[in-house]
């Protein structure tokens, strides 16, 4: 029996990555308690969310700060004072400064919707769409100094087929979202995450089978 994790949530939006930690929480899926949840939008679905399941939420406005690390400063305040000790980025879209990195070293986990280090940044699945990938998905990694550029901890990998718009990709690359993220938190709550160098290893995990996959299927070789 694991003890529970203190998580605290970063959003920015609809918050449906948020929900499926929520869900997974309240089905007893997950080692991890929800402290609070921090918005940067006052219109965030999110924080709707969070009512409705009564979690804290605290909307911060970025404006009312002189520069990014004030801002950042506060966010650290609140989630030590609710003893976080996991970070969740759940479509939290500003980018942290180094002193949050510090506050909380490879102690945050951001989801990122494609499979980095392709298409880092934002509208990342337009731009795999627009780029005419054949496979996208999605990435769940630790949150360091760059731009989507931490250790990763579990990706998705999803075909992207010819009748798809940009829209129906997304929605796709989402679902699988809200499996994995989950999923690398409880990893983390176990005790599981093992970095080493940029590289993160899950302990005891059972290795896929090689199994490659083609997009579109191989008709003759
Ligand atoms: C998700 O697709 C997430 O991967 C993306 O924002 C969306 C938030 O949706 N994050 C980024 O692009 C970060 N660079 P949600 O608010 O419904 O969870």
């Amino acid at each position: 029996m694991n003890n529970n994790i203190n998580i605290g949530v970063l959003v920015s939006g609809s918050g449906s990555n948020f929900q499926s930690i929520i869900d997974q929480s309240e089905k007893g899926n997950l080692d991890a308690v929800i402290k609070v949840v921090i918005s940067n939008n006052p219109d965030a679905y999110a924080l709707e969310r969070a009512k409705k399941h009564n979690i804290s939420a605290i909307f911060i406005d970025h404006n009312d700060f002189n520069d990014r690390q004030q801002f950042d400063q506060k966010m650290i305040d609140i989630l030590k004072s609710y003893e976080v000790e996991l970070v969740i980025m759940a479509g939290f879209m500003r980018v942290l400064t180094p002193l949050f990195i510090k506050a909380f070293p490879m102690k945050i986990m951001n989801i990122h919707p494609a499979i980095l280090p392709s298409f880092q940044g934002i509208h990342a699945q337009e731009r795999a769409f627009d780029y005419g990938v054949k496979f996208s998905g999605c990435t769940v990694h630790f949150a360091d100094e760059g731009v989507d550029t931490g250790p990763i901890i579990i990706q998705s990998v999803i075909p992207a087929y010819d009748d798809d718009t940009a829209d129906t990709l997304q929605q796709r690359i989402l679902k699988e979202e809200h499996r994995i993220f989950p999923q690398a938190i409880q990893f983390y709550a176990e005790g599981k995450l093992e970095i080493v160098g940029r590289k993160v290893r899950i302990k005891n995990h059972k290795k896929i089978d090689e199994a490659p996959l083609h997009n579109p299927p191989l008709d003759k070789f």
